[in-house]
């Protein structure tokens, strides 16, 4: 007996320089907040330069599911309008596909006073904690308690302002309790926050909408409560994660990238950890190149909060590091399991040993790095794997592709654009086949 199913990978082959230069999309993280703002807005929401991504599709479908009417215009615009807003309850079966769903409990409570969303428990990159959540929602007064795997948060008689310090500025948080603070009777001064630029992007979008939020970008942001946000039409930033992911392909296969559509100053982690490892880098207004012919040796990472090195862009960075001459320490200090794909990089040839109780990674390189069958288990982990692959001797073919979907918008082609042999191909495969598939076929040669 033979199951079948439809499976889409990616194929590239490797060993070819990437040049060029390629406009990133937008940012999914900016992006996915601010769809859940949208709810507090009474007037049309129109969100310019949202990626096409899954996760965008499931937070279009989670809106919808809330009473909400959301429309595509072309291929990056989205009307949303929640003018109709009923539920205030959250299904599982989309919430579970989605982290950045939890940012629509502050969006409901504000706007409605009430929400029940699933708690996201954890995922393949490590617990995903709401203490900080929870503990900024009761500092507004509102009553916070779990039943049946949900958080539901109650606020009858509205919110009002209140002075909340996060021991840890998590991104999540912050945007949670910015988004119920908006309508919260008097000022909301929120302390070590978050500084991420796509948290700076929610409280600009906040603001055209008629918020009074200031001081987002430093480690203090101070919310004036207003009676009503109106509709706006908003273009959010580059995605800077798939902006470094780019610079990082070039980049392993020492060839001279520029990306577009992003701004610098979104990137001094990840240029200045470039830069010790010899690859020359240089930026305009809104972009950012990197030229790695004279790469010469790793470097030590630890990951941060922003300004510090993205957690994001781990996975990409240590599968530049494996390329690299010298031993290079990668240390992950937002999440604590982000090592996953180590595996399937050390398939691949690399010198990774993950050391579990310091939660780093040791590179030992140069590797050369050599194509096999591997699977993407996260978006960022996923990432990394292409990466790999175009530094990689032979052919690569990458299954999991729908966690690369979740986050990057049309990566294939946005390689190619760069010189990259990279296709996606999709098909019935017969499961008691597919193992000898990978062997009898080979991707044609491109120029
Ligand atoms: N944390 C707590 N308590 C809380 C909230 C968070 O302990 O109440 C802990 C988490 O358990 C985690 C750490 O703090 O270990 C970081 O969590 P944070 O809230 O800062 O991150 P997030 O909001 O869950 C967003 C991005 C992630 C990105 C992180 C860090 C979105 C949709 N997600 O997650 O992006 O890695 O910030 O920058 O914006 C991705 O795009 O692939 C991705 C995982």
């Amino acid at each position: 007996m033979t199951f079948d199913r439809l499976e889409t990978t990616l194929r590239l082959r490797g060993g070819h320089r990437l040049h060029g230069a390629v406009r990133v999309h937008g940012s999914k993280n900016a992006t996915l907040p601010i769809m859940a703002a949208s709810l507090l807005c009474d007037g049309e929401v129109v969100i310019k330069r949202a990626p096409r991504v899954t996760d965008v599709s499931v937070m279009e479908a989670l809106l919808e599911s809330l009473g909400a009417r959301v429309r595509e215009h072309g291929t990056n615009e989205l009307r949303i309008s929640a003018a109709n807003l009923g539920q205030t309850r959250a299904p599982y079966t989309l919430v579970r596909k989605l982290n950045a769903s939890f940012d629509l409990t502050g969006a409901l409570l504000g706007r409605l006073g009430r929400a029940e969303v699933p708690l996201p428990g954890g995922c393949v990159i490590g617990t995903r904690a709401t203490d900080l959540h929870e503990m900024g929602f009761r500092a507004l007064g509102a009553d916070v308690r779990g039943a049946r795997g949900y958080l539901i948060v109650e606020a009858p008689d509205g919110l009002r302002g209140a002075d909340v310090s996060f021991r840890f500025p998590s991104v999540g948080a912050t945007r949670n309790v910015m988004l119920a603070a908006v309508y919260a009777d008097g000022t909301t001064t929120l302390r070590n926050v978050a500084m991420e630029p796509e948290v700076v992007d929610l409280a600009n979008f906040l603001n055209a909408a008629g918020a009074r939020i200031s001081g987002h970008g430093t480690d203090t942001i101070v919310i004036e409560g207003v009676q009503r946000l109106h509709g706006v039409e908003y273009e959010v930033i580059g995605d800077r994660i798939a902006a470094g992911t780019l610079l990082l392909a070039g980049a392993i296969t020492r060839g001279a990238v520029r990306v577009d559509g992003t701004d610098p100053r979104h990137h001094g982690a990840l240029l200045a950890a470039l830069s010790e490892c010899g690859v020359a880098c240089s930026h305009g207004v809104d972009w950012i190149a990197a030229d790695a012919a004279g790469a010469r040796s790793g470097t030590d990472i630890l990951t941060a909060p922003f300004p510090g090195f993205p957690t994001d862009l781990q996975p990409t960075m240590t599968a530049f590091l494996a390329t690299c001459p010298g031993t290079s320490v990668i240390e992950e200090t937002i999440f604590n399991a982000r090592f996953a794909y180590v595996n399937e990089l050390v398939r691949m040839g690399a010198d990774v040993r993950v050391q579990m109780d310091s939660n780093a990674a040791v590179v030992k390189g140069p590797a050369e790095l050599e194509g096999a069958p591997v699977e993407a288990a996260d978006i960022r982990g996923g990432a990394a794997l292409v990466v790999a692959g175009l530094a990689a001797r032979s052919e690569t073919e990458i299954a999991g592709l729908e966690f690369i979907d979740r986050g990057y918008e049309r990566l294939e082609e946005m390689l190619t654009e760069l010189g990259a042999q990279i296709q996606r191909s999709s098909g019935i495969v017969a499961l008691a086949e597919a193992a000898s598939a990978y062997e009898t076929s080979t991707m044609p040669t491109v120029g």
